[in-house]
């Protein structure tokens, strides 16, 4: 592409994010379901204004998010089980966190000038719904992953530190039918926590326990500890003492298994983890994506050993560390 056309997309880039954002939360996608329907009728099921819905799903049709035959609309079947809620692929609560996000990023330039985060009211609880549903929108396949490359058949009990939704705890205790589980988490993400592991039938192995991971105790003796898309919510000071925390928590030789976005140490590659670090710094105090050698130094720092790395899927790595004394 040529950078005329390059610095133009980019610029223009809010107007897919907005387009599609909007389309889910007036809920275009779930009344369209998999029928055909006219702007004009959807318009009317869902109490919009007419010229509006109709301007927007000609532009996602442009986009091929739909299909339009005639005035008639319908979901592209590709894209369907990642708008709609419910299935197994559904992406729809991580969409809506993004409307969140948008938020912040507007900030960006006050970020820059001030060096402080995004101004954002306390999250409701919708918003906080979907943040944490979210987190199970795209910490499925990638769980699976880590359950498929990592061998846990000597772990008896495991603990996911922000465990969010459970998601990685039941798809580990799944694959090892040994395996205990705890979800640590807030107080409200908890709670998603144990309505996810009611629904998995895991309630026997998976357990959940509220509090804070920086001012709590959160528990002894596990043989892992699991810390999946935490440490770029925290300062560097913040991460070594979570991690010294996990030591804590964990049985000498046990394991801490740090799955996140790293940097190389140009701090440019990948491109996507790059972009993400801004999405922590206008979010976060102190966040960012670490580069893998920040996190190794980080890791030995709180006694932890034999450190190796297992790439997963989309731009995510473990940096598996033992616990030596
Ligand atoms: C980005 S999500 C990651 C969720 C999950 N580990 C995953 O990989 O899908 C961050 C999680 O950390 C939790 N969290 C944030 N601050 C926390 C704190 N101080 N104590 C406990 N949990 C916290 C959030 O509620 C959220 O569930």
């Amino acid at each position: 592409m040529e950078w005329a056309e390059r610095i133009e997309t980019m610029t223009a880039g809010y107007r897919d994010s907005c387009i599609l954002i909007a389309a889910l939360k007036v809920g275009i996608f779930e009344a369209l379901g998999e029928d055909k329907r006219t702007s004009k009728e959807l318009a009317a099921a869902l109490d919009l204004d007419t010229h509006a819905v109709d301007v927007v799903m000609c532009a996602l049709a442009a986009v091929e998010i739909l299909r339009k035959e005639d005035d008639r609309f319908t979901i592209d079947p590709g894209a369907r089980p990642y708008l709609l809620p419910g299935g197994p692929e559904t992406m729809v609560s991580i969409i809506g966190h993004n409307r969140s996000m948008l938020r912040s990023w507007v900030q960006l330039e006050d970020v820059m000038r001030t060096g402080t985060p995004a101004t954002r009211q306390e999250r409701s609880t919708d918003e906080m719904e979907d943040f944490i549903r979210g987190m199970e929108n795209v910490s499925r396949r990638s769980s699976e992953e880590v359950a498929s490359k990592i061998d846990f058949s000597d772990a008896r009990r495991l603990l996911d530190l922000g465990g969010g939704p459970g998601t990685a705890a039941i798809t580990f205790a799944r694959a090892n039918p040994e395996l205990k589980c705890v979800v640590f988490d807030l107080e409200g993400p908890v709670g998603i926590a144990a309505e996810q592991i009611k629904k998995a039938a895991f309630t026997d192995r998976v357990t959940t326990r509220a509090g804070d991971f920086l001012t709590d105790d959160i528990g002894r003796d596990f043989d892992v500890v699991y810390i999946s898309n935490i440490i770029h919510m925290l300062s560097p000071t913040k991460t070594l003492a979570l991690l010294e925390k996990a030591s804590g928590a964990l049985v000498a030789g046990g394991r801490v298994l740090v799955k996140d976005f790293f940097l190389a140490d140009s701090r440019i590659e990948p491109p996507w983890t790059a972009q993400f670090s801004v999405n922590m710094l206008v979010n976060t105090e102190g966040g960012k994506s670490y580069t893998f050698t920040e996190m190794k130094d980080l890791m030995a720092r709180a006694g932890f050993g034999g450190l190796k790395t297992v790439g997963i899927a989309r731009n995510s790595m473990v940096i598996v560390g033992r616990r030596e004394s």
